[in-house]
């Protein structure tokens, strides 16, 4: 199957949509204990999923969306599920670099820490970036070794080592690694907490929880969000 087919005909019509998306894809564990399976056949159930909704965030018409996929407490998972998560990406990357034609106009970014990372990882995640830079579809930001906190520290870091002695807001904005705002997150499994996810950006994002496991999430229930996302009254703290 092509990894993001051709943009198709809208499966669905919304008067407002997020311009930024944030997804937690939660509950890949608890879908293949439920199934007697071992977890990493929940990521793989996951991963599946991840390309599913990319695909229909494009095919919406969805600018940017920001995905949870590995953050920097689950290098204390066991190695051996570290390692099935660091090789699906891998597989992912290769994947879009044999199929860039059916990606579509996918734009493809890696956000988060770069230690840790494998260099065959780092470099197929580079050549991802580059060969989809061009484009002008959905940005699709993948978080993997990321912590908002983090994000925020490096942030800082960087205006420091280029000489700034006061930092405002709009420095930080400029600097965090998605655009500044996310409008609305999305975590499906029963859990409603942010987990360290996109804390400068979720300053007014909505919430929209599910009990649904991330692999058993559909295109549906992503319309289901985005249609209460569109009944919200933001007020912004006015
Ligand atoms: C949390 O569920 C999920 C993760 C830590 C990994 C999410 C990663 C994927 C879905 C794969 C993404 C793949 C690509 C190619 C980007 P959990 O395992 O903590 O679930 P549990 O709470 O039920 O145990």
């Amino acid at each position: 199957m092509a990894l993001f087919a051709k943009k198709s005909q809208k499966t669905a019509e919304f008067s407002v949509l997020p311009n930024h998306l944030g997804i937690i894809m939660d509950g890949n564990g608890r879908w293949a204990k439920k199934r007697g399976l071992p977890r990493t056949a929940g990521h793989k159930a996951g991963a599946e999923v991840f390309k599913k909704i990319s695909k229909e965030c494009e095919n919406l018409g969805i600018k940017e969306v920001t995905f949870y996929a590995f953050s920097t407490e689950n290098w204390k998972r066991p190695k051996e599920e570290v390692d099935t998560l660091m090789n699906l990406f891998h597989d992912f990357l290769l994947e879009a670099k044999a199929d860039m034609e059916a990606s579509g106009n996918i734009i493809v970014k890696f956000v988060g820490e770069r230690n840790g990372i494998s260099s065959e990882l780092l470099e197929l995640m580079d050549d991802a970036e580059r060969e989809t830079s061009k484009r002008n579809g959905t940005l699709i930001n993948v978080a993997v070794n990321y912590g908002g906190r983090q994000e925020i520290v490096s942030a800082v870091n960087r205006l420091i080592s280029q000489g700034k002695t006061e930092i405002t807001e709009d420095d930080i904005s400029r600097n965090v690694y998605t655009s500044p705002d996310c409008d609305l997150i999305i975590r499906p499994s029963g859990e409603e907490r942010l987990s360290n996810f996109l804390l400068w950006q979720a300053a007014y994002s909505e919430f929209w929880y599910s009990d649904v496991l991330w692999p058993d999430f559909s295109e549906k229930d992503l319309h289901t969000a985005l249609s209460e996302f569109e009944k919200r009254n933001r007020r912004f703290g006015g």
